[in-house]
């Protein structure tokens, strides 16, 4: 836990290749405080709301045509969609390598994520940029994450 934390200090202080968004507008909400603080129990959901997602196949068009506008506009900057990490880590492969749950919960409680969850945590240490809360709703983010299964190649319908 202390490792985490050094770590998190580190993050929030050298957020410079982030870009200029830095902490503003991350006021730390208190998490839900769990009764195994000190040895969690991973199960690859993340932290947050979202506790089961369902998945549609084929993909939804206008699903994943929305996701693609909104990756344009709010997520571009610091993820491409190949496997090359920009700022963040890029996007190729993402949906084989984390559960739905859990990378839903990384767009819509990034600030609790990377406090807590020990796969957001190992991504932080690599980066060193706190991915900045982008104010995404979950219908926006689950629109995201169908956009994610197409740029994986699972098939879109019509
Ligand atoms: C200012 C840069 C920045 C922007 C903008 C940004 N991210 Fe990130 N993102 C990061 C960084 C950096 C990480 C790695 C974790 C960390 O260090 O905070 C990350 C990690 C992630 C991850 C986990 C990736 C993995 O390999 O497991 C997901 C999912 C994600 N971001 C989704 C999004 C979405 C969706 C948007 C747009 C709504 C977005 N991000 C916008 C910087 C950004």
């Amino acid at each position: 836990m202390k490792k985490a934390l050094l770590l998190f200090l580190v993050g929030a202080t050298l957020s410079a290749c982030g870009g200029k968004s830095g902490s503003e507008g991350s006021a730390s909400t208190t998490p839900p405080q769990s009764m195994v603080a000190d040895e969690p129990v991973d199960d690859g959901m993340g932290v947050g709301e979202i506790k089961s997602v369902e998945l549609n196949d084929p993909l939804k068009p206008d699903m994943v045509s929305r996701g693609e506008s909104i990756y344009d506009m709010k997520c571009s900057a610091c993820h491409q969609l190949t496997d090359q990490r920009v700022v963040g880590p890029g996007w190729k492969g993402l949906t084989s390598q984390r559960k739905p749950e859990w990378i839903m919960n990384m767009i819509t409680n990034v600030e609790v994520m990377l406090e807590q969850d020990p796969a957001a945590q190992a991504l932080l240490e690599e980066c060193l940029t706190r991915m900045p809360n982008q104010n995404v709703s979950i219908g926006d983010a689950r629109d995201i994450l169908e956009f994610m299964y197409a740029n994986d190649g699972k098939p879109v319908g019509k």
